[in-house]
């Protein structure tokens, strides 16, 4: 169900209503999508795979609002940077699994942020969403959006909860435009008892393949890219070993949290 949309902002805070986005253009040559795209080709996850530890209700885990962030500022960074590479103005943008805080660029003015997540108090106070639903995505995957309607579907720090990944990244396919962008972004948080068995049981490394088999199990997403940026990148490689740097990882303020996103898009990749 599509909740109401958090207090409407004044008129000069109102994000600026951008012209429709210029068409995407396929590669010169690129195939037509085949007839069964979007379809699931394969299971990835096995039984074990999927189970969590705690496995009461996820929407009574998320009944109290969570009012923190996630993972470090170093993180959050490289996240903000890579949307203000690979979003664009005037785009629909759907935040999967969102929260009270957004990562989107902020000069980024966007056509529409539909937001998704399952306690209503955090997403309401997300400055970011224009509308919001909550949804328990482990009880049922299928969206209530229309199809094609998406220029990028994010989904940051909370793949590892999602028990049916297939049917969720089918439904991310339907939603997005074609050349629309999908980016999955996480780092080796967790809450634990929450994620599923193979996230819980994997490595830094095995996580990336996951992610990247979320995609390739459904017909039609191009190869997914990987980003990695490790906390030595975040600190500028030489800066990383500077004596400030060690002052600042010994009081805990230097940034520790490595960061991953996978990406792929419907069909073709714009050019
Ligand atoms: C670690 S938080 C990340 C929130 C947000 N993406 C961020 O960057 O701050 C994990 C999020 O996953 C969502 N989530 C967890 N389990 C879910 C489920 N079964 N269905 C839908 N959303 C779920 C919750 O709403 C929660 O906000």
């Amino acid at each position: 169900m599509l909740c109401a949309p958090p207090p409407t902002p004044s008129p000069s805070a109102r994000p600026r209503r951008l012209s429709p986005p210029p068409l995407r253009c396929s590669p010169a040559g690129a195939s037509p999508p085949s007839p069964s795209a979007g379809s699931i080709r394969r299971q990835v996850l096995s039984p074990e795979g999927r189970a969590k530890l705690d496995a009461r209700p996820d929407r009574d885990f998320y009944s109290y609002p969570r009012l923190v962030k996630h993972v470090d500022d170093g993180f959050l960074a490289a996240l903000t940077d890579l949307y203000s590479e690979r979003l664009r103005p005037g785009w629909d943008v759907l935040d999967l699994m969102s929260s009270w805080v957004s990562h989107l660029p902020r000069e980024l003015r966007f056509r529409r942020v539909v937001g998704h997540g399952l306690n209503a108090q955090e997403l309401a106070k997300n400055p970011r969403l224009d509308y919001f639903f909550v949804k328990d995505l482990n009880k049922e995957q299928q969206l209530e959006l229309e199809s094609s309607s998406f220029d990028a579907v994010l989904c940051t720090v909370s793949v590892q909860y999602l028990q049916s990944p297939e049917k969720v990244f089918a439904e991310i396919f339907r939603v997005l435009k074609p050349g629309g962008v999908c980016i999955v972004s996480f780092s080796n948080r967790m809450f634990y008892e929450k994620a599923v068995g193979a996230w819980r049981e994997g490595t830094a490394y095995s996580r990336v393949q996951l992610v990247t088999q979320y995609f390739q199990c459904v017909e039609g997403f191009t190869q997914p890219e990987v980003v990695r940026k490790l906390p030595s990148d975040a600190a500028g490689g030489k800066a990383a070993s500077s004596p400030l740097a060690a002052v600042m990882r010994l009081f805990g303020v230097a940034s520790s949290d490595p960061f991953y996103a996978v990406i792929s898009y419907r069909n073709f990749k714009p050019t």
